[in-house]
């Protein structure tokens, strides 16, 4: 996968994408992630990105120029067709970032995320440039560099190739619309905390029930709303009516 991100900040993601699976990905030639400066975008003597909102207010609005521009600079470079490939503007305003949302952007070949920053950016780039807008979150952010890199790790995780063992994505939190279970390592016992018994017992029959269980508990206890979409069979729709009265051991 491609992946183009436009910021005013580039040296922002040395740190992250020169570290853990990114590194991995980019030695294997899984993922290519391309940093464009929107700065080098433009011409004035002062290379500014950004000017006052028209209509007054606090806070200054990123130019559409240069955004246009660099895009237009990397399609020239891949000709792709409209289309194609995603053209994201990370932005509070954007559509809520998800776990399906990651899958759905990882079946792309090319994507391109663009960095809003200073008070927000000029309304031509969402209305006539971009092909999606999203957000990681209802918060607002001094830039959109940390959600990039937020959408990124969420894609680049469900890559073939790029985590050790594939099989460990169908376990993650929100694959299934349910929160994971709780995991255990050794030792077996840390500070007379012992982990549960029935990880020990070998009987992977036993194992699964129990962490599907751990996992429908945990939902109903931290994130109960997300068991209305849950895919859960009408023996675990029970399970819930009873847990909600008697909770299960830990
Ligand atoms: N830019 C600023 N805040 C943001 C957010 N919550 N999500 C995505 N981009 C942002």
């Amino acid at each position: 996968m491609d992946i183009d991100i436009l910021t005013l900040f580039p040296q922002m993601f040395q740190g992250p994408f020169s570290t853990g699976i990114f590194e991995r990905a980019i030695d294997h030639g899984l993922v290519s992630i391309n940093l464009h400066n929107i700065r080098d975008y433009t011409y004035d003597k002062h290379h500014t990105a950004d000017d006052y909102a028209y209509g007054g207010g606090a806070g200054m609005i990123l130019k559409p120029e240069p955004i246009f521009e660099a895009l237009e600079s990397i399609e020239m470079d891949v000709k792709l067709e409209a289309g194609d490939m995603p053209i994201i503007l990370l932005t509070p305003q954007g559509r809520l970032f998800s776990q399906p949302i990651a899958y759905e952007l990882s079946k792309y070949s090319r994507l391109i995320l663009i960095c809003g920053h200073y008070e927000g950016v000029d309304g031509r780039v969402a209305e006539h440039l971009v092909t999606d807008e999203i957000s990681i979150g209802d918060y607002v952010l001094s830039g959109g560099e940390l959600a990039a890199m937020v959408v990124v790790d969420a894609v680049v995780r469900l890559l073939p190739g790029v985590l050790g063992s594939e099989a460990s994505l169908q376990d993650d939190s929100h694959v299934a619309g349910l929160l994971e279970y709780p995991q255990y390592t050794r030792p077996a016992v840390y500070r007379e905390w012992s982990v549960p018994e029935v990880l020990l017992s070998g009987n992977h029959a036993q194992v699964s029930k129990w962490r599907r269980e751990q996992a429908i508990q945990r939902t109903l206890e931290r994130r109960p709303e997300l068991l209305d979409k849950a895919s859960l069979s009408l023996e675990e729709r029970r399970l819930v009516e009873r847990l909600l009265t008697s909770p299960l051991d830990k």
